[in-house]
């Protein structure tokens, strides 16, 4: 992948700076865009000998979702790749979820990714026409198994444990996110760019620091996945040897759920 250039949203979280970094290490230049400041991110993206841009924002919000995406084109002279992986958990159950709630979680999770991707279609148009169509264009979304299994809804096993692991409004806009995934792959297969999603079950970062054990141990390949798993998978999604793979929507849950 040396000489690619990739945008990994929410680059400065867990899942994102190992995405952001196994690209670097695959010869990828990398402009990480998220809420917090990534400068440890870029000087290890750097250290690859790779080129790095941290840009700044707040993707939920439109206008500066627009404006970051064109900050890091602008950075990196164009780009093959597209990462969404900025994104918030939330817990509570539905009937106690405040709408408040509701709209930051969507706003953040989902409307963040559509605006992302639409602003994204330009650039990479641009960059298949610059390339002649060579190793086309890739949009990558990270979406989460609990868009497949309706969430994490067990009043039955445990009501009060609804506070911490209920979660209608995540699992509602990782459901968006596949939705728009697939939607989309096909919108711009013509142009050959492939747009796919990554579904992760739980992986151990801090997102999931306060989820119960009694899920955890659901999990048949006995263990939380890690951020380097979804990495991988990201990683192959980017390369040319996934050009003829788009619309999927591809688990790494350790077995939770599979369809
Ligand atoms: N950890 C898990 O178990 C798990 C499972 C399935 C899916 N996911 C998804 O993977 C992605 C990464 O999760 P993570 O575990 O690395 O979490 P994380 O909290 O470590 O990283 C998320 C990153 O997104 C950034 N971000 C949040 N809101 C933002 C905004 N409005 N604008 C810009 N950046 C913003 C944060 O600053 C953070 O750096 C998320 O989309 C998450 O929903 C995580």
């Amino acid at each position: 992948m040396r000489g690619k250039n990739a945008i990994v949203t929410g680059g400065n979280g867990a899942i994102g700076r190992a995405i952001a970094l196994n690209l670097a290490h695959a010869g990828c230049n990398v402009a990480v865009i998220d809420l917090a400041c990534a400068d440890d991110v870029c000087a290890a993206i750097a250290a690859t000998g790779n080129y790095a841009a941290a840009v700044t924002a707040d993707l939920s919000n439109p206008a500066a979702a627009r404006a970051a995406i064109a900050s890091a084109t602008e950075a990196l002279g164009g780009f093959d790749i597209l990462v969404n992986a900025a994104g918030i958990v939330s817990a509570g159950s539905f009937a106690k979820l405040a709408g408040a709630e509701w709209d930051r979680v969507l706003a953040t999770n989902l409307t963040s990714v559509f605006t992302c991707c639409q602003a994204a279609i330009a650039p990479l148009r641009q960059r298949q026409l610059d390339n002649s169509g060579e190793c086309g264009g890739r949009i990558i979304n990270i979406g989460s198994v609990l868009a497949k299994n309706g969430g994490n809804a067990r009043p039955w096993i445990d009501p009060a444990e609804q506070d911490r692991s209920g979660n209608v409004a995540y699992a509602v806009s990782k459901a968006g996110v596949h939705t728009l995934t697939s939607y989309l792959a096909r919108e711009l297969a013509a142009d050959g760019i492939t747009v796919n999603a990554v579904a992760p079950g739980p992986i151990a970062t801090a997102m999931t620091t306060s989820f119960p054990e009694a899920l955890k141990s659901l999990i048949p390949a006995g263990r939380m996945g890690t951020a380097a798993d979804v990495a991988a998978v990201v990683a192959f999604l980017a390369g040319a040897g996934a050009a003829y793979v788009t619309g999927e929507i591809i688990d790494v849950n350790g077995g939770l759920w599979s369809d």
